[in-house]
């Protein structure tokens, strides 16, 4: 699976950092929400679900964070550290969301609005899914 990750371009100068983020340029989807987590209490694993069309792009705009991306044959695991650094997660991915440091804050950027309709929260209808989509035969990985 690759990950991708875009980096950002900090505006520093001698007063600090400024990121700016456009919708086709920096983010590669119209967006249609923003949303963030923060306070997110020790040993929280958030997201536990994927989207059937929902494309996002995460931030940590402070503090730290991990994210496991599992496409249902094999699993990655990304360290978002950086505020200029955003991590793309396309449709049909299973993610999870975990080790928040206490000041995280975890910013999200979705081509869509929130419809409950386009999740998929159970993990094994979630490799069906995918297996319906591809054709392709599943290989289930556990741990990553
Ligand atoms: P939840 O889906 O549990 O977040 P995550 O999967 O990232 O851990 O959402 C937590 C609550 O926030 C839940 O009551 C739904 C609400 N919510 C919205 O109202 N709008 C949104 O865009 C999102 C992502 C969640």
């Amino acid at each position: 699976m690759q990950v991708i990750k875009y980096m950002f371009q900090p505006h520093g100068d001698e007063r600090g950092q400024l990121i700016s983020l456009e919708e086709f340029k920096d983010i590669p989807f119209r967006i249609k929400r923003v949303y963030y987590m923060y306070d997110t209490k020790d040993g929280v694993i958030r997201g536990h679900h994927a989207h059937k069309s929902l494309e996002q792009i995460l931030v940590c705009i402070h503090g730290t964070c991990k994210i496991k991306l599992d496409n249902g044959i094999e699993t990655k695991v990304v360290l978002l550290e950086k505020p200029y650094e955003g991590l793309y997660i396309a449709s049909n991915i299973w993610r999870e969301m975990y080790d928040f440091s206490p000041d995280a804050v975890l910013l999200v950027f979705a081509s869509e609005f929130d419809d409950e309709s386009d999740y998929i929260r159970d993990y094994e209808e979630f490799l069906r899914y995918n297996y319906d989509l591809s054709g392709e035969e599943l290989k289930i990985v556990n741990g990553g």
